[in-house]
């Protein structure tokens, strides 16, 4: 594709111009933004770029090692990779209001990131994966007057405390353009196509209080949804799918016992931008058969539901 090839030479060259021989400090969050944002610069400036990995625990199953396998063992990319998990779920303890969560990852999240940039010996830039959805979802909702639905947590407060320049080659592009700028550095294509994580990750997955038995159960349940749908050749075709554990227990029946075990919730949409989505359809033996699955592999879930809302009026995420 000539014309990504043609952003990704003028993008090289903007973050050459802007950084000189400065240090740059990258938040990687195991996404495609951060990671697309990452390549880019360490083309543009090598070794003057470090990446900071923070694994605040409420990662996927198998997440925090691929993203350390991807960028310091494949891309020799320099990498700082923070187990912080035990902060984050201690700070999370008997919380259950959606903002605070949001609150509390976020404000930590700067902490833990600052503590780690830090030990680099000081950077000048600070590099992030904003995408233009990012600068206007958190600006206005559908060119309203300015509210905030959900306090994002990758343009936050971030910059104003560690007192850097920000490096934001994204901020133009829309996600199916990260992709194809992905694609155009030769990020792998299982990689590039990833659907979006969102960074305060499966916290704002597990209405309720987060504990680590129900972030457990949660990362089980989400990983068997998605090995259905990769099977049956649909992960393409859908902008974001997941599960959600609910805080809600049912009474069900397994042999000749009764369970009294949580509900899960599956969601899957699709989408252009994110800020509008449509339910995705399923056929009715998909859901039947991964319900099965997940009921009989997952300790804790005897009931499995779909949810058919949309975007508006429902968010995406359920926090
Ligand atoms: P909602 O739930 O607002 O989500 O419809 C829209 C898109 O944004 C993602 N999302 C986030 N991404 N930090 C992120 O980087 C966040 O705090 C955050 N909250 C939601 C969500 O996964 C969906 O793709």
């Amino acid at each position: 594709d000539w014309t990504m090839a043609a952003y990704r030479a003028e993008a090289v060259e903007k973050i050459r111009a802007q950084v000189g021989d400065a240090k740059v400090i990258c938040g990687l969050s195991g996404g495609v933004d951060s990671s697309v944002a990452a390549v880019l610069i360490h083309e543009a400036i090598g070794d003057q770029l470090t990446c900071v990995f923070v694994d605040t625990g409420m990662m996927r199953m198998g997440e925090a090692e691929e993203v350390v396998t991807l960028f310091r063992d494949h891309y020799n990319i320099p990498l700082i990779a923070a187990d912080e998990s035990d902060r984050f779920l201690d700070a999370l303890e008997g919380v259950t209001d959606p903002e605070k969560k949001r609150k509390i990852i976020g404000g930590l999240f700067i902490d833990v990131f600052d503590h780690h940039a830090s030990a680099t010996g000081g950077a000048d830039f600070l590099a992030q994966g904003t995408l233009y959805p990012d600068v206007i979802e958190s600006v206005s909702v559908s060119g309203g007057p300015s509210v905030t639905i959900k306090s994002h947590h990758n343009v936050g407060g971030l910059p104003e405390r560690m007192k850097m320049k920000l490096v934001e080659p994204l901020r133009e592009l829309f996600k199916d353009e990260v992709r194809a700028l992905g694609r155009e550095l030769g990020l792998p294509e299982a990689f590039v196509g990833r659907h979006p994580f969102p960074g305060p990750g499966l916290a704002i997955r597990c209405p309720g209080e987060i504990t680590r038995d129900k972030l457990e159960i949660l990362r089980k349940a989400d990983a068997i949804y998605l090995d259905q749908i990769r099977k049956h050749g649909l992960y393409d075709d859908i902008w974001q799918a997941f599960a959600v554990l609910l805080p809600v227990k049912t009474v069900g029946v397994m042999g000749d016992g009764r369970t009294y075990e949580y509900v899960l919730a599956l969601r899957a949409v699709t989408s252009v931008d994110g800020m509008t989505a449509d339910y995705y359809p399923f056929p009715h033996d998909f859901l039947g058969e991964t319900a099965t699955r997940i009921i009989g592999e997952v300790k804790g879930v005897n009931r499995v539901v779909y949810d058919v809302t949309s975007k508006p009026p429902g968010t995406i995420e359920w926090e």
